[in-house]
């Protein structure tokens, strides 16, 4: 059998932070990538659009269920670690429709974890201690906290709400298990709310920046008091790279900002930011867009991550503040205009015929 190559396998690599790790990847480590990708509407290959051309980015359309793909992939390219991005992510999605969290999240592993086990039996017992899978998930299997509660730590009992993080709880329960139970190679981190480049505008801050430029309303649902930790999404790469370098197997990491904020806050700054770089024609501030809506059903009040074993063990701390890095993802949504219009009216789900057509 040949031995393992310098590649990684990364799923869910066209989404949100999975176009960032790779675009980051590519730029600092610079080994080549498989990225396989579903391209659900959540995957746009338009993040990717520069290195659609760079050799060491293999990009390929497939559902991280799909069996016979992952075991050729494997097979053929011999990665040397698998990173698992891929999900359904958002929770407002979830509530409407769990059946695609349960398939991806839970069956999608599932299989996942069954071909990468497989792949992993079949080497030396030194490239097996060297094989890492890595699996990205959430702060919110840990539930929800009081305003006066300790921030979560790795030891955190889990308390899923909503159907995604239920569906996230169970996929981190199998990862555990086939390293207590195989001795896969695994590793998870559990990361807060991330933001920044590329961020599909379902979420927050992304649905605000562009419903303010819109002059549409920026709904706050139930009192805008619930609180999340805030993380610039290349200190979760950077953070991700530290764990898969250093991380000790089996372990879990918790990642987070230090960021903690309400709902109302950070739509407060975005306006606040946009009145100053982007003033309104009619001399009124974006605030005037608020607008209180109903409540997601049982939204979570807090989230917040006590990331002090993964600064102690691996030396990892986040390069931006919230300050700085809300200001960089402002400036890039405004600066980035084409990707704005091509996700807000559904052109880049065209990109793979027009760019990958060869
Ligand atoms: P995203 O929804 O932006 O991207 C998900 C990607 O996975 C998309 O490109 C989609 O096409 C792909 N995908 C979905 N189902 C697939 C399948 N069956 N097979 C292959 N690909 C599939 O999500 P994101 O925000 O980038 O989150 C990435 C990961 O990080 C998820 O596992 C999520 O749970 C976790 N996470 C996200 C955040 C956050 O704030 N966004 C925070 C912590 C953890
Ligand atoms: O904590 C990590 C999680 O962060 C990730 O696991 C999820 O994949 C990611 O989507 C995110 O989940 P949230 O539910 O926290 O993110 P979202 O951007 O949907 O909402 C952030 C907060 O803002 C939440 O309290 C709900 C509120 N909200 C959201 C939207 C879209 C509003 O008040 N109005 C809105 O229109």
């Amino acid at each position: 059998m040949s031995k393992l190559s310098k590649k990684i396998l990364v799923t869910g690599g066209a989404g949100f932070i999975g176009s960032n790790f790779v675009l980051d990847w590519l730029s600092k480590v610079g080994t080549p990538v498989i990225n396989l990708d579903k391209l659900t509407y959540a995957g746009n290959l338009e993040n990717l659009a520069s290195i659609a051309h760079d050799k060491r980015h293999d990009f390929v359309q497939g559902d991280i269920g799909d069996r016979a793909l992952v075991k050729g992939l494997l097979a053929e390219h011999r990665p040397c670690a698998v990173l698992n991005f891929a999900a359904e992510s958002h929770v407002d999605r979830s509530i409407h429709g769990p059946e695609d969290f349960i398939q991806t999240n839970v069956v999608g592993t599932f299989h996942l974890l069954e071909e990468v086990r497989s792949y992993w039996s079949t080497m030396a017992t030194e490239e097996q201690s060297r094989f890492r899978f890595l699996h990205v998930s959430t702060d919110e299997v840990y539930g929800s906290l009081g305003a006066a509660d300790p921030a979560f730590n790795e030891t955190t009992s889990y308390a899923p709400n909503s159907p995604y993080s239920a569906s996230k709880a169970a996929s981190d329960h199998l990862v555990r298990a086939y390293h207590h139970t195989y001795g896969l190679p695994v590793l998870t981190t559990n990361c807060s709310n991330n933001y920044g480049p590329y961020h599909f505008p379902e979420k927050l801050i992304p649905l605000i920046l562009l419903n303010a430029l819109a002059g549409k309303p920026l709904p706050i649902y139930g009192d805008g008091q619930q609180i999340r930790d805030w993380l610039y999404v290349l200190d979760h790469c950077s953070a991700i790279r530290a764990v898969l370098e250093k991380g000790r197997v089996g372990e879990t990491y918790n990642v987070g900002g230090c960021n903690e904020k309400t709902n109302l806050d950070v739509v407060h700054t975005l306006c606040d930011i946009l009145d100053h770089e982007r003033p309104k024609a009619d001399g009124h501030s974006y605030r005037k867009q608020i607008m209180y809506v109903q409540d997601r059903p049982g939204h979570d009040r807090r989230y917040a991550i006590d990331a002090g074993k993964i600064e102690k063990e691996l030396g990892w701390r986040p390069e931006h503040t919230f300050e700085t890095g809300i200001r960089k993802t402002v400036r890039w949504y405004l600066d980035n205009q084409i990707w704005v219009a091509n996700v807000t009216s559904g052109a880049y789900r065209d990109w793979v015929a027009k760019n990958y057509a060869r």
